[in-house]
């Protein structure tokens, strides 16, 4: 079998894989990525060794794809995954690479005649819905209030997939929808398998965790250079809230659908920590100042962002029904491998922070 993972030298891409190479050694795997994450270009060296052949390319540009050689499946990690990207003079590069990317490689999967795996993203959620929620504060983390709640695809294990999707949803949120629409069209008018899992916050060693993408790994990293944090948002309480996954669990789950191609069931499934894997930033924070043991005081803006929400935790039941996925990874250990992974490639760190 011949896997194309895209964006393969970026955080998840990369760990794909390693995670492939290492659990299945007949898969021919060919990566490619255009390196314009800061911090990707250190991941090339080791996709060699992993036996990927790597391709410096561009999703967005057909003849960048059509060049590839037949492939089976692609597994899409390839996007500029930040929730402020587009806002400047950048609207088309995201277009580009999160969209008209989508669109060649569908092309390329009819051709093959190969499946696609997207991942796709919590933000696809309407932000206007997700403020809306009603919330208990507690002492440092906002929680569901299970009693006042009422909109669809909401419960007190958090958001599933009918929750609404009705903009706004970021610039980012909207690449991702519209491919997703395009991937099922796709699916639909020509055969070929699609999968596609929505996943809240991924984390995990490795990442380039910056303020605006990778928030665990971000908060993390200032810690050790020892640089400023703010709690930004909600009267800068630090109480906003987010579930986390690990990639190897994302990755089980790929593999299980890669192996059932032609299920009639669902496309599209929320993958994430759930309500056991949330965390609040000032928890996080917390668990800095005890594990790195350092006293850094937070500064506190007390004012919104315009796609900030206070809290965003997966249902991931349709996925636990489906395919029997759960996460494995709790919320300690994927922030201990973090920790880890940073004291031991400080100076790559420094360098991407
Ligand atoms: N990390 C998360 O928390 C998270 C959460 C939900 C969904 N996702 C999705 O998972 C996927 C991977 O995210 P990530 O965290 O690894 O991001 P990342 O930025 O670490 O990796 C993305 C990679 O894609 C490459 N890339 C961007 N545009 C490209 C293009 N036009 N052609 C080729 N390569 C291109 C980048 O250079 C980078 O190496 C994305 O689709 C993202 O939307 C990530």
């Amino acid at each position: 079998m011949t896997i194309l993972i895209t964006g393969a030298a970026g955080f998840v891409g990369s760990k794909m894989v390693e995670y492939l190479c290492d659990s299945d050694k007949s898969i021919t795997l060919i990566g490619i990525d255009n390196l314009s994450r800061k911090g990707s270009e250190y991941n090339v060296g080791k996709l060699a060794k992993f036996n990927c052949k790597f391709i410096k390319g561009d999703i967005g540009i057909q003849k960048d794809i059509y060049a590839i050689p037949k492939v089976d499946w692609i597994i899409d990690c390839a996007a500029n995954p930040s929730v402020l990207a587009g806002l400047n003079n950048d609207s088309l590069q995201l277009i580009n690479d999160n969209l008209t990317g989508t669109f060649y490689l569908l092309e390329k999967c009819k051709r093959d005649g190969a499946g696609l795996i997207m991942l796709s993203t919590s933000r696809v959620y309407s932000i206007e819905a997700l403020n809306k929620i009603k919330l208990v504060e507690n002492e440092n983390h906002f929680s569901i209030n299970k009693n006042v709640n009422h909109q669809q695809g909401l419960s007190s294990k958090g958001i599933a997939e009918s929750f609404s999707t009705t903009a706004p949803i970021s610039l980012y949120g909207a690449t991702k929808l519209a491919s997703e629409i395009l991937a099922l069209e796709y699916h639909n008018s020509f055969g070929f398998p699609v999968w596609i899992n929505r996943c809240g916050v991924i984390a995990g060693a490795g990442q380039f965790g910056k303020i605006d993408q990778g928030i665990f790994s971000f908060w993390v990293y200032q810690y050790l250079l020892n640089k400023p944090l703010s709690f930004i948002g909600f009267g800068g309480s630090g109480k906003q809230v987010r579930d986390m996954v690990h990639p190897y669990d994302v990755f089980q789950l790929i593999q299980k659908q890669i192996a059932k191609p032609n299920r009639k069931i669902h496309r599209t499934v929320n993958i994430g920590g759930g309500v056991d894997n949330a965390l609040s930033l000032a928890q996080l924070d917390s668990f800095c100042k005890e594990d790195i043991d350092a006293d850094k005081q937070i500064n506190k803006i007390a004012e919104n962002r315009s796609f900030d929400i206070p809290l965003y935790i997966t249902d991931y039941s349709l996925a636990n029904k489906l395919w029997q996925w759960q996460p494995s990874y709790t919320v300690d250990k994927i922030l201990k491998e973090i920790l880890s992974y940073a004291e031991d490639n400080i100076e790559h760190i420094k360098q991407i922070s």
